[in-house]
């Protein structure tokens, strides 16, 4: 397969109102409700640009800086920012108006790595992307940034992981908001409390 689709055609809107069922024990929203429209508007604008099935596999760092209110009406804009061979970044950028004052502000933004799927269930591959815009051009790269810093720190993480040696971590306990049990290392007590 060697043709390209522009992300126009498959950017997706989706809006919905934040109804008090919605609502967590403080009366915010809850923030799964979130994570779920998100993945609802990756997966639309994924399989549109794929024509047909995808999956999630995996979800950049969800911040949620301003707490959700009921009544609010939220936007969810998702835009193929990168495609592989079977995988696509779709970027979601979050908006909450508050109709009543038609405030609009950003509540967060997030990339969620979607893979097309054949009938035989194994990855398939997409159309390429048409960058039309410098704005295109920039999430393109910025999504390959993205995933080399994540392979960069999977190595090296499974590489501290691997040669891990609790006593010679202790130190980092230090001023941090946990105690040793009793017992934990047995009689010589190796601790951070003197
Ligand atoms: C995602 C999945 C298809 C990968 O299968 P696989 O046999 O490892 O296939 P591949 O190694 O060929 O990877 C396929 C693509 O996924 C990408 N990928 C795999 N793991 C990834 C990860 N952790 N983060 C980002 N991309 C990933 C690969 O880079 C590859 O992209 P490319 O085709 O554009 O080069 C498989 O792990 C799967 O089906 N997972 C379950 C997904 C799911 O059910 N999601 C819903 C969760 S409830």
């Amino acid at each position: 397969m060697s043709d390209f689709k522009p992300a126009s055609a498959s950017h997706t809107v989706m809006t919905e109102l934040m109804i008090p069922s919605y609502a967590n024990f403080s009366g915010k929203i809850h923030g799964g409700i979130v994570l779920s429209l998100m993945d609802k508007v990756a997966y639309a604008c994924a399989s549109k640009h794929a024509r047909g099935y995808c999956v999630t596999v995996s979800v950049d760092t969800v911040d949620f800086r301003e707490p959700i209110e009921v009544g609010e009406l939220l936007s969810l804009h998702a835009s193929v920012n990168y495609v592989g061979r079977s995988s696509m970044v779709v970027g979601i950028r979050v908006t909450a108006e508050d109709v009543s004052k038609g405030v609009v502000r950003h509540t967060n933004t997030s990339y969620f790595t979607m893979v097309a799927k054949g009938e035989d269930n194994q990855p398939r591959e997409v159309p390429g992307l048409l960058l039309e815009t410098e704005e295109e051009l920039r999430r393109y790269i910025e999504a390959i940034k993205r995933i080399e810093l994540k392979e960069h720190y999977r190595d090296a993480f499974d590489n501290e992981r691997s040669g891990l040696n609790l006593d010679a971590q202790l130190h980092l306990l230090e001023g941090r908001r946990c105690q040793l049990a009793e017992g934990l290392f047995g009689q010589e007590g190796r601790r951070t409390d003197k």
